[in-house]
């Protein structure tokens, strides 16, 4: 009898449903086969292959590598595993592949909400800390936000910056009680581990009378975030400083903002204590944070299992190196109000949530 034709078969330890091992089989290599496309992903984006792909329309292996000036013979063969992948598309008839719009969209257009360039960027980049975090788990020892490739910073912000776009001015900041109408009259804001400045700066062009300073521990995050202000035009209204999340300068801001990174800081409370010192008496705490949910199961999906992952590879090893309370990225609401209460804010509200982050308010 065949192992096809056999309800069950004993493994080396026990009684195996035979349908069951092959479904799982099935997921496995999906998995494995994801986690090299996002590598060719990475690569069609740094070399402009999307791109010309999308200003191209239908071409072939050989039309591709010359208008990218790449090797066809590399060029032919990412093309097959981009069509399998389902990124790209391939017309029997014609031997040509193409880009539709919609995966353009979430491949190209950095400023669109669909675009995903960013979490492909830092997925390659969290393998590259696997020797790192391997050897991490047997001493207890963390990992630098700054140690990672520098793939992880540039896809940090090309990560949460559409969101940010889409949502920060639009509703996030108008679900603060009073904030917005602070920031048109003229107010002063701290951005605190700002990384590369993208929610500092959609701030500044959005209020032109308020000035304001972004915080990272950082060095080559806030010279990136400095260049992005000098493009944006902004430089004038917004400062960038390297400094701790638990001693930054300045008092009296009207609004202080943590953007996907509390739970990377590894004082969290003593961080929310100096922001309570540094807040104008009226002053409020934005905090942004990544979606979880209140039970562990809640964070078995997609996204769940994506932030859950960065929390083993990257925020909770940035924690363990900095200090001594480790949040994890997927912290419950529960968790991060103790956090804050903890550092003597005592009115602490979830405001509004987004299919990626949930997004708190916090006074004195
Ligand atoms: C996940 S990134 C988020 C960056 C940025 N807020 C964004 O949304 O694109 C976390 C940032 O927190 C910064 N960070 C971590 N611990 C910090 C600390 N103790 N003080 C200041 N910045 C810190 C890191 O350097 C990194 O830039």
């Amino acid at each position: 009898m065949t192992v096809e034709t056999k309800k069950t078969v004993a493994s080396a330890t026990a009684e195996i449903d035979i349908e069951k091992a092959q479904q799982f089989m099935h997921k496995v290599v999906a998995d494995c086969a994801a986690t090299v496309s996002v590598t060719l992903a990475v690569i069609g984006d740094q070399l402009g292959l999307y791109r010309a792909l999308a200003d191209m329309g239908a071409v072939t292996s050989a039309q591709l590598a010359k208008s990218t000036h790449t090797s066809e013979r590399y060029v032919r063969e990412w093309l097959i595993n981009q069509a399998a992948a389902g990124y790209i598309e391939y017309d029997t008839k014609s031997g040509q592949y193409s880009l539709p719009n919609e995966r353009a969209a979430a491949l190209l257009d950095t400023d669109s909400p669909f675009y995903l360039g960013g979490a492909l960027m830092i997925a390659l980049a969290m393998t590259k800390a696997e020797p790192r975090i391997r050897e991490n788990f047997r001493t207890g020892a963390g990992m630098r936000w700054g140690e990672h490739d520098p793939y992880m910073w540039e896809g940090c912000e090309r990560l949460f910056r559409p969101g940010y776009l889409a949502n920060l001015t639009q509703s996030w900041i108008p679900a603060l009680d009073g904030v917005q109408a602070k920031l048109e009259r003229g107010a002063k804001v701290a951005d605190i581990g700002c990384g590369h400045g993208a929610s500092t700066i959609i701030m500044a062009k959005a209020y032109p009378n308020s000035h304001f300073f972004g915080f990272d521990a950082h060095p080559a995050s806030i010279e990136q975030a400095r260049k992005h202000a000098e493009d944006a035009g902004v430089a004038d209204r917004v400062t960038f400083e390297v400094a701790s999340s638990t001693a930054y300068p300045g008092n009296d801001y009207d609004l202080v903002a943590f953007f996907d990174c509390l739970h990377d800081i590894g004082d969290p409370a003593n961080t929310i204590r100096h922001t309570r010192d540094a807040l104008a008496p009226d002053g409020t705490v934005l905090l942004v944070e990544p979606a979880a949910g209140k039970h562990i199961e809640d964070n078995f999906n997609p996204v769940g299992q994506f932030y859950s992952g960065a929390s083993v590879l990257v925020c909770t090893p940035n924690a363990l190196a900095t200090g001594t309370e480790a949040l994890g990225t997927v912290a419950t609401d529960d968790a991060l109000a103790a956090v804050v209460k903890k550092g003597g804010l005592n009115r602490f509200r979830r405001v509004l949530e987004t299919p990626i982050n949930r997004i708190f308010e916090a006074r004195i």
